[in-house]
């Protein structure tokens, strides 16, 4: 039988863009266990002075994340955020809509400011475009970001917090398309409302960068509608567009499942153009960038979530066990967020702790990775710096939603300041291995530092409190560059990390 090879061509001169180092971004968000029981529990043998695990943190730090989106999500939407400020005996709890739970309010604006410190991040920060407006949005730029002597900025420093928190990046609101959002509005409704807090907003701080919301999934059926109307109103005032988007194997469907990522690349296509669009009929010379701020499997929680009581403080919602095959589609998604670094400057792994998350706790108990956590470390890890153009041509499938899907999704990121290139592909194929050869002749004296592989004979194993290591990265064998070109096996069904010193 003849060897299955995909080839790909990479060079020096080829560049896509730089990397915005941004695109590793993850989320909090008010829900379920991802603040009380996971960022924060007073009562945990690691909690810090503050409340805030440090097994948690620590697992955060490894993964490198540069931003982290708060406080939600549909949370954001009801949120009063002075509740959250102050001494804590005078914290009122709320009742959150979104999600049915009780609100405690014992973390908010400035705990977690001192939580991404700790944790390397910067905050990204969502206001209530749902039941608040102008006034609000306008608040609590000036409580976060204006140095002193003004009403709101002086509360912070009777807060404790004599130094502004500088924090750069504002979401106008979040998914303000859905129905299910509190204050679900047109797109009219919400450009007209988005325009005016943008504004006020910069004219607080004219520092800061803003982020519309685009549609809540390719799906939407206004979508893209929503973004020419939205963009139309806000062009002049935001520098970004949200993306959301989440995967699941509702049908147990592997081939279908494992090709979710070209509807990603179709999605960030569309908003590209519709973005241009409107930048065409403004005459504009600015362009509006990508902030894909939510992303990620979902599904496994769907059922279990349907069960849970109401009006809890950190119950267990969303809590999605991720599987081997759960960490190829998400290698696939992290591979087509790099593809399209020229655009898609920001992004966030929806969530990072809990949540649909990387990082599991046990309330009281230990931390570990889930299998998703890997492709994310190994692409935040060594996917900074340059993205090239990689000219790949790989065997192709069909399946139910997609035709012409290649069996070998790549890309490549040149890191110049520490002289790596790393390829980052994932075999499709559950057939067998793939040789992939690659012509790097472009780069004088390669040669292969490490291939990384994750890979597993079962789809379905997943780490647990129990099993914590039964998925994880392996020392693969036999990659080598020859004559200018490299030479890699992927093995089938695997995400693939090859690191070359160039
Ligand atoms: O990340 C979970 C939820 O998904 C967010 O609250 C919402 O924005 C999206 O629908």
């Amino acid at each position: 039988m003849s060897k299955s090879i995909a080839r790909m061509t990479i060079d020096p001169q080829y560049q896509l863009a730089d990397v915005d180092p941004r695109l590793f971004g993850s989320f909090i968000e008010h829900l379920g266990r991802a603040v009380y029981g996971g960022i924060y529990e007073p009562d945990h043998p690691s909690a810090d002075e503050m409340g805030f695990r440090q097994d948690v943190l620590e697992l955060v730090r490894e993964l490198q994340v540069p931003i982290v989106r708060y406080p939600g999500g549909n949370f954001v939407s009801g949120y009063r955020w002075e509740d959250g400020v102050g001494p804590l005996a005078s914290r009122p709890a709320q009742l959150d809509l979104a999600w049915r739970s009780l609100e405690p309010n014992r973390v908010g604006v400035n705990e977690f400011v001192e939580w991404a410190k700790r944790a390397n991040s910067e905050v990204m920060m969502a206001v209530n475009l749902g039941t608040r407006g102008i006034d609000e949005a306008k608040q609590i730029v000036e409580y976060c970001n204006h140095p002193g002597g003004s009403y709101w900025s002086d509360l912070r420093k009777s807060h404790g917090y004599e130094q502004p928190h500088g924090i750069k990046v504002w979401c106008l609101g979040n998914e303000m398309d859905g129905p299910w959002q509190i204050g679900h509005k047109t797109a009219e409704e919400y450009g007209r409302i988005a325009e005016e807090a943008a504004k006020v907003m910069k004219w607080v701080d004219p520092s800061i960068e803003l982020v519309a919301c685009g549609s809540s999934g390719s799906k939407m059926p206004t979508f893209p509608d929503w973004e020419r109307i939205v963009l139309e109103h806000t062009y002049d005032h935001v520098e970004y567009i949200s993306m959301h988007s989440y995967y699941g194997n509702r049908e147990n469907d592997l081939a279908t499942y494992l090709a979710q990522s070209l509807d990603m690349d179709h999605f960030i296509r569309s908003v590209i153009a519709t973005c241009d669009y409107v930048k065409a009929k403004k005459r504009s010379k600015k362009t509006i960038n990508i902030s894909f701020d939510e992303w990620n499997v979902w599904f496994h929680s769907n059922e279990a979530d349907k069960q849970v009581a109401p009006w809890q403080v950190g119950p267990p919602l969303l809590e999605d066990v991720y599987t081997f095959e759960d960490a190829l589609v998400v290698g696939c998604l992290l591979i087509t967020l790099l593809r399209h670094a020229d655009r898609v400057k920001m992004a966030c792994l929806a969530q990072l702790v809990n949540v649909i998350a990387p990082i599991m706790t046990e309330n009281g108990g230990v931390s570990w990775k889930q299998t998703i956590y890997y492709p994310f470390l190994h692409a935040s890890r060594y996917g900074r710096g340059k993205v090239m153009h990689c000219s790949l041509q790989s065997p192709k499938y069909d399946c139910k939603e997609f035709t012409d899907v290649p069996l070998v999704e790549s890309v490549a990121v040149w890191n110049q300041d520490i002289a790596e290139l790393t390829i980052f592909a994932v075999n499709r194929s559950q057939d067998g291995g793939i040789e992939l050869e690659c012509d790097i002749r472009g780069f004088a004296q390669a040669s292969v530092i490490e291939h990384t592989v994750l890979v597993h004979s079962d789809l379905k194993a997943a780490n647990t409190k129990e099993e914590p290591q039964e998925v994880i990265p392996q020392h693969a064998q036999g990659a080598k560059v020859d004559g200018g070109l490299l030479f890699a096996p992927l093995p089938k069904l695997s995400w693939n990390v090859i690191r070359l010193r160039v």
